[in-house]
């Protein structure tokens, strides 16, 4: 399905089915009357039924009951792009949400879209957020498990910075995400550099900022943002579950996705500010206090093909410009660029 087609955009003329379901959600487990929704969208029981049913053939799982109404599962939980915004209080990121239930991938998405549409169609801090992904991508060409209760989000930002800043800002968007996971759910997270947020040494969030370049200024960067917000670990594969987790996991109930979205924006906005106008320097010391390793020894890889080289050392940092800071055993240092380069404890 072409990309314009698959999302709805809010704020925006919302389908008389989204309406239908977002007043079901509203009321999660108990009924309501075909009475009371026909009356509230001024449409007949007949309509108000034809689309229910339009819902049903796209896997919501809506109970309908003789005389008392319709109803959805107390555990259904759908992100809801109109609750993110109302918790809002940025001026620009996620002014406008692009909502799919299911899609390849958003960073693809938002790149094909950011390829063809000039910055007053598709402005900064626009956000593409879908429910699930069948081709979810993380770094290193590896893939990213998309499974229904994650969040999958890429934000269209227009950086005018050179494209060698561009590693650092995939810090500050990390360290956003950490944040807002300490702030809603008390949960302490860590940065792993580059990318990965942390929780008791498990990934629970990952960040891939991809760009568009011309010379030497940025153009478009689609930071994107997976969370394993919502799901068991069984759904993922055996070899991951040992080194992830996720916030339902990790506190034993649910987490309400929409309010994470929403201050993830929220935290996001004013360190991507700062960060424009000073760098990381003045973001760094915030940064540091939850870099995940500082002090203890680490094992740096690069991944790329033909050059395997491992360095062992004791993590002292980051330097401004977003480079991991390795402590050699003969007391000199080495600064690494993100690039292919996998970390881990020794
Ligand atoms: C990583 O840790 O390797 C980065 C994972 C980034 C995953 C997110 S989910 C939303 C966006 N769309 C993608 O295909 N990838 C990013």
């Amino acid at each position: 399905m072409d990309v314009h087609e698959k999302y709805l955009k809010f704020p925006g003329e919302v389908p008389v089915k989204w309406k239908i379901l977002g007043r079901l959600l509203d009321s999660r487990g108990t009924f309501v009357s075909g009475e009371e929704l026909g009356d509230l969208l001024q449409i007949s029981r007949p309509a108000i039924w034809k689309q229910i049913q339009i819902l049903m053939r796209e896997g919501i799982p809506i109970e309908a009951a003789h005389r008392k109404g319709y109803r959805v599962p107390e555990s259904l939980d759908l992100l809801r792009p109109d609750q993110i915004q109302a918790s809002l209080v940025t001026s620009f990121l996620g002014r406008a949400i692009l909502y799919t239930r299911e899609t390849g991938s958003t960073n693809d998405d938002a790149k094909l879209l950011a390829g063809e549409s000039s910055p007053d169609e598709l402005p900064e801090g626009t956000v593409l957020i879908a429910d699930t992904q069948s081709r979810g991508k993380g770094r290193l060409g590896r893939s990213w498990q998309s499974p229904p209760g994650g969040i999958f989000m890429s934000i269209i930002l227009r950086p005018r910075v050179s494209p060698s800043r561009v590693p650092a800002l995939s810090i500050v968007v990390g360290f956003a995400v950490a944040s807002a996971i300490k702030d809603v759910l008390g949960l302490f997270a860590e940065v792993k550099w580059p990318n990965d947020v942390l929780i008791a040494g498990r990934k629970v969030a990952g960040v891939l900022c991809e760009m568009r370049a011309e010379l030497d200024v940025t153009s478009v960067v689609v930071a994107g943002i997976g969370v394993n917000a919502n799901f068991d670990l069984e759904v993922l594969p055996p070899l991951l579950r040992d080194k992830t987790t996720s916030l339902s996991w990790e506190l034993g109930r649910p987490v309400d996705r929409n309010s994470l979205v929403a201050s993830v924006l929220n935290t996001l906005e004013p360190l991507y500010m700062e960060f424009l106008g000073g760098g990381l320097s003045r973001l760094l010391p915030r940064v540091e206090k939850v870099l995940a390793y500082t002090g203890m020894p680490v094992r740096i890889q690069n991944t790329s093909p033909g050059s395997p080289e491992v360095s062992e050392g004791i993590l002292e940092g980051i330097d401004p410009d977003g480079r991991l800071i390795l402590g050699l055993p003969d007391g000199s240092r080495r600064y690494f660029s993100a690039g292919d380069l996998s970390l881990r404890p020794v």
